[in-house]
């Protein structure tokens, strides 16, 4: 019998649905269920062939679990090795090298030195920072956010440089990105799943949570147009960066759908916020994808251990 099982932490409604759905498929010798575990040692084999993970980015233990998983063959989504290593700043340079269009962006140093370091561990940086380079390149209504952030953490919006310093100097020692502010007319958010399938959902950031899905879809030949290159778009940056289940935002200014946020390894599917629709729609895309993943034959265990940390873009897609 092949197992998939749920990893999860505070949701209530997806995990069960999940685990639910794929049981009710009865895919012949598969089965799903909540992951159990207790300690872990190194020769241990992982009872199961796929892991869907929702919240080891906040449990080390759970990401180390994970890891040692994946080397025992297990196919986890998303590829823990994969979302240790990523950063947003990263995310937007693949997306400009695959020819998805992102608002300029960059990278600066942290305002505040991380701890146990001293004025030495920093003697590679310029001092002072050219500040008319950032605001050339940027302007001076941005976004700074950290480049590791999720949930609108310490996520800033900012008109002036006034502004702006006071919530960079806010940023203790997170490592922030500047970004460009779109002035977008729309808004929308993508599941994608598998790499390969996509719900693009109208997604009005400005509203309450619970009312954010409520935005319009708009219709008309224009709007099928882009419609089109935002799946194509969101299929594109999961693939260049191996998420098996992700949400893309975009932002559209001037007809151009700008991808603003494309690291969500844990997308939010509570149905109450995404609705029942589109909840029903990710839950069965999922149940798809980990039954398949659970057909293939298993990932030989081995020496190949630094392969793991590839995205599956580059890999073979089946
Ligand atoms: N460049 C931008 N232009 C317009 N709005 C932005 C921009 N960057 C972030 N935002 C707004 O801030 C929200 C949070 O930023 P995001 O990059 O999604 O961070 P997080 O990963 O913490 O969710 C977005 O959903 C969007 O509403
Ligand atoms: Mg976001």
């Amino acid at each position: 019998m092949k197992r998939i099982g749920v990893l999860f932490g505070v949701e209530n409604s997806f995990p069960g649905a999940l685990v639910e759905r794929i049981n009710s498929i009865h895919p012949e010798d598969i089965e799903a269920e909540f992951v159990l575990t207790g300690s872990i040692a190194l020769d241990q084999p992982s009872r199961y062939a796929v892991i869907v993970d929702r919240i080891s980015h906040v449990i080390p233990f759970y990401r180390a679990l994970l890891k040692h998983a994946a080397l025992q063959g297990t196919v986890v989504i998303n590829n823990p090795f994969w979302a240790s290593a990523d950063d947003k700043f990263f995310n937007y340079a693949v997306a400009l090298s695959v020819g998805v269009a992102v608002p300029p962006t960059v990278l600066l140093p942290h305002k505040d030195r991380p701890n146990d370091t001293s004025e030495r561990s920093l003697r590679n940086l310029e001092y002072p920072l050219d500040w008319d380079a950032v605001f050339k390149a940027i302007g001076e209504h941005g976004y700074l956010k950290p480049i590791d952030g999720g949930g609108w953490r310490d996520v800033t919006e900012v008109r002036g440089r006034a502004e702006f310093f006071r919530a960079y100097d806010n940023s203790r020692d997170e490592c922030m990105v500047y970004q460009k502010a779109v002035e977008y007319t729309d808004y929308f958010r993508c599941y994608v799943v598998g790499q390969s399938k996509v719900r693009v959902m109208a997604y009005d950031p400005r509203r309450p949570h619970e009312e954010r899905y409520h935005a319009r879809m708009p219709r008309g030949l224009a709007a099928r147009r882009l419609l089109r290159r935002m799946e194509r778009d969101a299929r594109t940056l999961c693939r260049a960066l191996g998420y098996d289940f992700n949400s893309v935002e975009f932002g559209v200014e001037n007809g151009i759908p700008f991808a603003i946020d494309f690291m969500n390894a844990v997308p939010d599917t509570d149905p109450r916020t995404v609705g029942e629709k589109n909840f029903n729609w990710v839950v069965d895309q999922m149940a798809r994808l980990t039954i398949s993943k659970a057909k293939r034959p298993p990932r030989r265990p081995g020496p190949d251990a630094a392969k793991l940390l590839v995205p599956a873009g580059e890999q073979k897609l089946e």
